[in-house]
Formats: structure tokens, sequence, C-alpha cells
């Protein structure tokens, strides 16, 4: 292994060729696609008897299974799902949802679509995922609802959030999208909770281009959450629950193509999980004992999936006179001139984020900024969020993901990051290449 990094003129330690894109499509995905465009319908087709999709259907009844459930429904995407999930939760006008400070803006945002407002609690440093004693300080009498999400594919603490759900009357909903397949205490994300949504967004670990699955064993939110899916509708041999019946609602219908490539995908999901776990835990063991690197630490009782391999930075190991962002985008130039594929996924915590930081409604006359133009989102309050994403790296990019990459890929990207990190002086003398800041 040469010592001269590659941003300094030394020779690329990473084949990138060897690079797979994610997603895989196989002849039996295109089979499968093409036969709903030979036979039909396109479309979820309302009947007498109800909605008459078959590929849609079975997509349900087999995700359904698949997690442990006794109810999915397909949508047209992730957001839409866990609004779906709200909306049947009841959380309307005014009401509190908890909800991590880290997380896709996706998560806050489905929230502010039943005119709710989130509240963001920090995240615990270890697992990247919400503290649930955080969640606990922040319960008032306006909560309503608990949003944990599974960040990364590793399990929320559910156990501790459901006791306190319990403690306070409030309902849990899972936002799995980043997780399906993981395990918690040997139960699948999606069967933690009383409803969950997951995304088939062409990024994931089920990647069906775009769509979502709502799931739940519960009749009356599996009702409810439909007529959300049906712009309101209350379709024929559903629960016409009179309450909901003229829900304000959107079209969030999937449709055929989309499913028949998700059922197709959904065969090899485990077998793409288990290869993102075997590359997770590769990286994991090669970069234990680097200084300057903390690979990600997983609950021995949790069975992540690997969406995201994020590492900590600990510039403090390498006595270097950077700090913080500085820090992390100089050795993201190190590793991509590497050949690694290092990204920074979210560059502030969610309460940052502009939409919740200004203070002149949302922009559209939804309702919801009436109930928003009480609260103020304080960034410092998410110290731990804020640490994360300074201070830290997801190797490996939604283009080119853990759960599709060969192990002899994965070897050269433990190899670059080792060498990036094994020389002071040669970080010292990038950081002046690039004008890096000191601190
Ligand atoms: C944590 C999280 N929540 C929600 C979503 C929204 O899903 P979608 O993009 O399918 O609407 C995503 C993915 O994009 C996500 O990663």
């Amino acid at each position: 292994m040469s010592e001269t990094l590659a941003l300094l003129g030394g020779p690329r330690v990473v084949d990138t060729t060897l690079k797979i894109r994610w997603p895989i499509v196989t002849d039996a995905d295109k089979a499968a696609v093409a036969r709903v465009l030979d036979e039909g319908p396109l479309w979820a087709q309302s009947t007498d008897d109800g909605l008459f999709a078959p590929e849609m259907t079975a997509l349900e009844r087999e995700f359904a299974e698949f997690v442990g459930v006794r109810h999915c429904l397909a949508s047209n995407g992730g957001t839409a799902a866990l609004h779906m999930a709200l909306a049947a939760a009841g959380v309307g006008p005014g009401d509190e949802v908890i909800t991590s400070a880290f997380s896709f803006v996706a998560t806050p945002v489905a929230v502010l679509h039943q005119s709710a407002v989130p509240i963001f609690a920090d995240i615990d440093p270890r697992t990247f995922n919400v503290d649930p004693a955080d969640i606990e300080r922040r319960v008032t009498s306006r909560t309503k609802a608990i949003l944990p999400v599974h960040i990364h594919g590793v399990p929320a603490e559910m156990d501790a959030i459901n006791a306190l759900a319990d403690r306070h009357g409030l309902i849990v909903i899972e936002d799995a999208c980043q997780a399906p397949g993981a395990r918690y205490k040997g139960r699948r994300a999606g069967a933690l909770a009383p409803m969950a949504a997951f995304s088939l967004n062409g990024t994931k670990n089920l990647a069906a281009g775009e769509g979502g699955l709502f799931v739940t064993s519960d009749d009356t939110y599996r009702a409810r959450a439909n007529m959300v899916r049906m712009v309101g509708e209350t379709l024929p041999r559903e629960d016409r629950t009179m309450e909901f019946q003229h829900l304000v609602a959107w079209n969030y219908r999937a449709q055929e193509m989309p499913s028949a490539f998700a059922r197709s995908q959904l065969r090899r999901l485990e077998t793409y999980n288990a290869q993102a776990r075997a590359n997770g835990e590769l990286l994991t063991r090669r970069l234990h004992g680097v200084p300057g690197v903390e690979p990600p630490w997983v609950p021995a009782d949790c069975e992540p999936i690997y969406h995201k391999y994020r590492i900590r930075l600990r510039e403090e190991d390498l006595d270097l006179p950077l700090r913080g962002v500085a820090f992390r985008d100089l050795v993201r130039a190190a590793l991509v001139a590497e050949g690694v594929d290092a990204v920074t996924w979210l560059e502030a915590p969610l309460p940052a984020h502009p939409i919740f930081q200004r203070r002149d409604g949302y922009g559209s006359g939804y309702p919801w900024s009436i109930a928003h133009r009480e609260y103020r989102y304080r960034v410092e309050e998410y110290p731990e969020t804020q640490r994360l994403v300074d201070n830290s790296l997801v190797i490996c990019s939604e283009l080119h993901p853990l759960c599709c990459q060969p192990p002899r890929l994965v070897e050269q990207y433990a190899e670059a990051i080792t060498k990036v990190f094994s020389g002071r002086s040669a970080l010292l003398e990038a950081a002046d290449k690039l004008g890096a800041v000191q601190a």
C-alpha cells in the first residue's frame, strides 16, 4: 500500500470498476414488469368488489407476511405511507408528534400534512436513533404520537419507546423507511408498534423506484389509512366508519408496474440484507482500532440491514489542527480521491432545516402555519445530532450502497480508509493543499 495519498498524487487504492450500481434489475424483474404491460391492468381499478390490482394486492399480502403483521397497504411513497399512518392515528391540528432530529425531512413533513407539530428529540450518540429519555422530557399535554425512525436500518429502542408511550397514552408509529427486514429482539421492523411505514424508493434495500408500504395489524387503522390513500373515499366492503367518510385526503395509490417490480425484489431482499450485514461487519472488523475512526455500534439485540454505514471521525486521535466540518471535509476529499464513495447524508439536524426556521408560515397557505407560529426550533437543543452530522461520514453512496457491493471492494475501502488515517503529516499536507480552515 502506497503511503502517498491519492489526493497528493499517489496511486488510488480502490479499483472503482468493482463498484456495483443499485438497484440491480434481473431478468425476473423485467419479466414481472413486462407481464403487467402485456396483461394489465396498469392501475388499481375500482370495482364493486373493491380495488382490482393483482400485483399491488399480492405485494401487500406478501409484505405483510414478511413483516409479520396482518395488513399492508401499498402507496406511491414512504412519505404517503407515513401520512396515512398519522391520519389513521387521528393526529390532527395542533397535536404534537415527537420524532428524531436525525432523519430525512419527509418524517416531520408528514406530520405537518396533518396540521400537527413535529417536536424533535435528540439522538443516542451510540446508535444515531432517537433517545427515549429525550422523548420523555418533551412529552406535553398536546403530545399525541411518537414517530421513532429506524435510522440507517438499525431499529430504534422500541421497548423503552413503547413503555413510555403506554405511560403517557400515546400512539407509536415506526418510520421504517430505511429498515425493511431489520430485526429488534427477533421481531421485524414494522411489527414493533401499532403502525409503520416503509419506502420503496430506488435508494432503499427494497428498491422499486418509488413507492411505499403502510403496515398494521389493526383493522380500524387499516380502514382509515385506506381512505387516506383513496382521496378520503370509503371503498366497498371496507369499514364504513362515518367519522372518516368525508376525510380530506390525497391520491396515494400504488401502481401495478412498481408493485410487480417490488414483489420480484422482495424475493431477494434477505439476500441483499445479508450482504449488507456481512459487508458492514467486515468494515467494522477492519476499521476497529484505526486511530481517528469509530465504526458504528449496533446493540446486541438488533439485526441491522446497514442501509447506510456511518463512521464517526475522531480528530482528537490524530491531534490535527482541524475540527468538525473542516476535518470531515478533508477526510472526505482524501477518501474520494482514493476511490471510496464517502458522503454526508444530512448536512444539519432537522430543526435547522429552513422549513422549521422560517416564521412566515410554510408557503402554501396550509393550516399548519397557524399551529406552527408558536414554536421556535432551537438547534442548540440537539448537540448529539449536531456532533454527528459534523463529525461523521457515510461510507458507500446511494448509487453504490453496501447491500450489493462485492467483499473485494469493501476490503479495498477498509484499506483506503486505513491509509488516509495512518498519515498525520500527509493529512496536514492535504489540508494545506485544499486550503482547509484550521481550528
Ligand atoms: C427515514 C425516512 N423517512 C421517510 C422517507 C420517505 O420515503 P419516500 O422517499 O419513499 O417518500 C425516507 C426515504 O426517502 C426515509 O429515509
